[in-house]
């Protein structure tokens, strides 16, 4: 095996025709949930191995890169968000050689892969804590997570006031070895994810040699998950705040977005640099500002940031516009691609947040007018696709897919829903594995079931059902990422041009096109722009005038 990975597959396709400088710029990265994109050995779960048997259908479909969500050894707390060993696949999704022949297979196909890395926290399991719990109070392995005294009388409160992402204290106490009540140690999210502390040169210097494992295999990016939270504020004061979850995202918090993390990725970044094939870097951060998510994206740092304020916006005209202005503006001084995003692994499928009434969040569990939904995420996928910069696509959205808001409570395995006890945490209905046939056992997702249950019906969503049918949602996004590649116009550039619409429409100009956007929920008549190119619903053209159907995009060329 040694031998095998000795020569990685680097380079992925620089020689191939067409490679351009930058091409994370504008790249379409198509975002793999291994568990539940395809499984290769039916047991119910997805695997390398069915990703890699997969990766044709990537290619057909025009995307330029591949983002796997974790597929490390890990003890699933949070679905691989909890790595046991960051140099090790988890058994249920393969071996090492399974991760190698997807790198292989993927760049032979003239595509580029970015693998999940997630540096805030490890799992329980994790080396390294397993032994600082051991070893007791005094283990040196104890300074590498936030160990601490408890306050109270008896060290029977937590050490601050700050609350868990996924609902509780963010503190656990632990029991010493002799079995006494010990210290308490700091976890953002479940308590199987205790928080690495980054202060500890043994730490940054792992997830240095982690990085370069990954380089060495080969691979061609990382999205950091938890970018914003490596750091936290010298001597963790308490926040003083109640319902702490509000907060998030609406202001610096002493655990989230400090400046201290951008040192980080600085060195981070001389890594990078020094491998062949322009390796890139995406920041998962949640920041108030897109201003203060540019700053992961300056120069020295990252490549890339998820547009978390893009992903929020409600289907109207004007809070798009705003956003897509803010979000040019951000970037430009710092140079970096603008990047989109509707769906993730995180979020109630756009389909599903487009179809209920505006204001919801992005947690919903209420399936709403699913036809409208449908219709609205069409357009906004023609929307995004014709905006400069980077844009970032979930499995399963280029079937039209809703999310399953009908799971039984006693499927769901998202811990945040336990740890709300049932009020939140909705996100086992974006992970439902996607159908591929319209019929046979789970789909065509496996030869076995799906760990997940799959809604009845689910087959004529199917890439079978959509494949070669006009109109389906998978040939208009397979269109409109090949009419990307053909006219590179399209997603180039940092600027859109307003141009002048109706209520509710919006025009935007981009070199070559017009994209016209009816937000509305009735037909729209406006100027014609030139010759439809592509439109997420039938648009009907009479001499110079055009009636947009409601929540409708065309493109233009002209
Ligand atoms: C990120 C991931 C999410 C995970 C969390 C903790 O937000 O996207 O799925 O639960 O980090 O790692």
């Amino acid at each position: 095996m040694t031998q095998h990975l000795a020569a990685p597959s680097t380079g992925t396709s620089d020689d191939a025709p067409g490679h351009r400088t930058g091409w994370w710029q504008d790249a379409v990265i198509y975002q793999v949930y291994p568990r539940s994109f395809a499984d290769g050995n039916g047991d119910g779960m997805g695997d390398l191995a069915g990703v890699t048997a997969r990766l044709p259908y990537l290619r057909d479909l025009g995307v330029d890169a591949v983002w796997l969500s974790p597929f490390y050894a890990s003890p699933q707390a949070d679905a691989g968000y909890d790595v046991a060993d960051y140099r090790a696949i988890d058994p249920m999704f393969g071996t090492l050689l399974d991760a190698d022949a997807l790198i292989r297979e993927a760049h032979g196909l003239g595509l580029r892969i970015i693998v999940d890395l997630v540096p805030n926290h490890s799992s329980d399991q994790h080396e390294w804590f397993k032994r600082a719990l051991a070893e007791g109070p005094g283990s040196a392995l104890r300074e590498r997570y936030h160990f601490r005294p408890g306050k109270g009388t008896d060290g029977e409160l937590p050490p601050n006031d700050w609350e868990s992402i996924f609902g509780g204290p963010a503190w656990t106490r632990t029991v010493n070895p002799d079995g006494t009540p010990g210290d308490w140690y700091l976890h953002l999210f479940a308590p199987e994810q205790p928080d690495f502390n980054w202060e500890h040169p043994a730490v940054a210097d792992e997830f240095r040699s982690i990085l370069r494992f990954w380089l060495d295999m080969g691979v061609d990016g990382f999205r950091v998950d938890v970018a914003h939270g490596l750091v936290k504020a010298e001597g963790l004061p308490d926040l003083g705040a109640h319902d702490q979850l509000k907060l998030l995202g609406n202001d610096v918090m002493p655990f989230f977005d400090q400046d201290g993390v951008h040192e980080i990725y600085r060195s981070w970044r001389t890594i990078l640099d020094e491998y062949p094939g322009e390796r890139i870097a995406v920041a998962e951060a949640w920041t108030p500002t897109v201003e203060r998510t540019a700053n992961y994206v300056r120069p020295d740092e990252m490549h890339q940031a998820f547009n978390f304020q893009y992903l929020g916006t409600a289907w109207d005209a004007a809070e798009l516009r705003k956003v897509i202005d803010i979000s040019l503006d951000a970037m430009r001084p710092v140079g970096a691609p603008t990047t989109w995003v509707l769906s993730n692994h995180d979020v109630t499928r756009h389909a599903t947040r487009f179809a209920n009434p505006a204001g919801l969040g992005t947690q919903i569990r209420t399936p709403g007018d699913r036809e409208l939904g449908l219709r609205r995420a069409r357009a906004a996928t023609l929307l995004m696709l014709a905006l400069p910069g980077s844009a970032y696509v979930y499995q399963g959205e280029e079937l039209g897919l809703p999310d399953v808001t009908d799971l039984p409570d006693e499927a769901r395995q998202d811990p945040s829903f336990f740890r709300a006890e049932g009020q939140d945490g909705f996100r086992d209905g974006c992970r439902v594995p996607i159908p591929w046939n319209r019929e046979g056992t789970s789909y065509g997702f496996g030869a076995g079931g799906s760990w997940l249950p799959q809604p009845a019906g689910w087959g004529e969503l199917s890439v079978e059902a959509q494949t070669g049918v006009e109109g389906s949602t998978l040939e208009l996004y397979r269109a409109a990422i090949a009419a990307r590649r053909e006219h590179p116009g399209l997603g180039a550039g940092a600027d859109v041009e307003w141009l002048d619409g109706p209520e509710g429409v919006l025009v935007l100009g981009r070199p070559g096109f017009v994209c016209t956007v009816n937000t509305t929920g009735a037909p729209v008549r406006i100027a014609a722009r030139g010759r439809v190119l592509l439109a997420s619903a039938p648009v009907t053209v009479d001499g110079a005038e055009a009636v947009l159907p409601a929540d409708t995009t065309v493109w233009w060329t002209v």
